[in-house]
């Protein structure tokens, strides 16, 4: 059975550090989420048969899908009731923003039977929300928190970040402090990526052009992060080193209070994980509906166009609403670096009966160079019926990961 993502590319406004695709529904037309629910019941229908078995699981993502009127909210979830089979115990997520939580979406939702609600609350700190554009205050945050266990939500993910322009360890600390407060059986911990063609990028790209000729690249990356152009250095983003300070404290700190830290942003307490995004990181089967969705089926892959309007429109024509360059058909090749890639992100690392069973080929025969590499550095290990990265590693093991590709 694949799993199930429904892309809803809207937000109330854009957020300054943000690349996904979604609309600001303050500087859209009319309209334009009847266009899309439009487009998504037809793509629906011609889905179904990828996952005759149902799902297993289902994640509401975005964009802001809360950020949906009660009766969108409705035909959305009406719509995927009557398309898809959502097996009963399954997992089934949505991902909503504070300021767009109100009793009576929660109350669609619950009746639907969602059961696990992903919550964007980044900060308890006004000053950093407002500096990266967020819509809400902590204040709202605290509020949805409080609806969301009204409703009856017993399996709740809050998204925080770190790395944010002025951000110290101190209102980090305070940051994660509140959000213990709250008990979440679910914590994902993202540090602030420069994304380009974000107002934030620009804000900060060019901040140092004159004080980084003779740095290495890798320095000057770090050091374009810094300060924005033209500004006083109060307002300068965490360089790379304190980013990496404040994941490894988050880390300690969660372990003390009983989460596990069982892929590199994401925390759970023990049998919260998130089994939808599991599902990726393990190599499994994908569906993604909508503008954007992104699919992986049978090692084909495939992302819709990121246009509402188009999408729908050939939707309509029974054209197929894919990317121009259309779906790819993976190598071997690439789909063993993948798995090696994402898997060795799990605390678990990367199955290596699974691996075996799904390429035909021991991994430990096909990457032998770069394991010989790691051998004696305690980089990577084998435990059980797993190769593992050793997680003090984690953070920084881009480097390392890209070895395998
Ligand atoms: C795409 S958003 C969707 C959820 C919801 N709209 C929200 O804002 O919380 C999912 C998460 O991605 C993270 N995110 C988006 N852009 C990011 C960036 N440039 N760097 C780090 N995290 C980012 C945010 O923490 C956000 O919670
Ligand atoms: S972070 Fe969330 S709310 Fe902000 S623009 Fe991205 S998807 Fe929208």
């Amino acid at each position: 059975m694949p799993s199930l993502y429904i892309h809803v590319p809207f937000c109330v406004q854009k957020c300054d550090y943000c690349a996904f695709y979604s609309q600001s529904l303050v500087d859209s037309p009319k309209g334009l989420i009847a266009v899309y629910l439009e487009g998504l019941e037809v793509e629906m229908a011609k889905r179904q048969k990828d996952a005759p078995h149902g799902v297993s699981s289902l994640f509401i993502g975005g964009g802001t899908p809360t950020a949906l009127k009660d009766e969108d909210l409705e035909t959305l979830m009406a719509m995927l009731q009557r398309n898809f089979h959502l097996n009963p115990g399954a997992e089934l997520t949505i991902e909503g923003n504070p300021g767009t939580i109100t009793p009576s979406k929660l109350e669609i939702l619950r009746r639907y039977g969602i059961n696990r609600f992903s919550l964007g609350v980044q900060a308890f700190d006004d000053k950093l929300l407002s500096a990266v554009g967020r819509i809400h205050t902590a204040q709202e945050a605290r509020e949805a928190i409080g609806r969301l266990r009204a409703a009856g939500f017993d399996n709740i993910s809050l998204d925080l970040m770190f790395g944010l322009p002025a951000q110290a360890m101190g209102t980090w600390q305070a940051t994660l402090e509140e959000a213990l407060s709250y008990a979440p059986e679910h914590l994902s911990l993202y540090g602030l990526m420069l994304e380009e063609g974000t107002p934030l990028y620009e804000r900060y790209k060019e901040g140092s052009d004159d004080k980084i000729d003779g740095l290495e690249t890798v320095e000057i990356e770090a050091k374009a992060r810094c300060y924005p152009t033209g500004s006083v250095q109060s307002d300068a983003l965490p360089d790379d080193e304190l980013q990496a300070e404040m994941h490894d404290w988050a880390v300690e700190r969660l372990k003390k209070a009983g989460y596990t830290n069982y892929e590199t942003s994401n925390f759970a307490r023990p049998g919260y994980e998130c089994q939808h995004n599991l599902g990726y990181w393990r190599g499994e089967d994908y569906l993604g509906l909508g503008p954007g969705g992104v699919s992986c089926l049978n090692r084909v892959r495939w992302k819709n166009i990121e246009d509402v309007r188009a999408y729908q429109s050939r939707l309509l024509k029974e054209q197929d609403p894919v990317e121009e360059a259309g779906p790819e058909a993976l190598s071997l090749q690439e789909c063993m670096a993948e798995r090696m890639i994402l898997g060795l992100r799990l605390e678990e690392g990367v199955h290596l009966t699974s691996f075996r069973n799904d390429f035909g080929v021991d991994l430990r025969d096909i990457y032998r160079d770069v394991l010989e590499r790691y051998k004696d550095k305690d980089v990577l290990t084998y435990q059980g019926d797993y190769l593992r990265l050793n997680p003090k590693y984690a953070f920084v093991a881009n480097g390392i990961l890209s070895d395998f590709v």
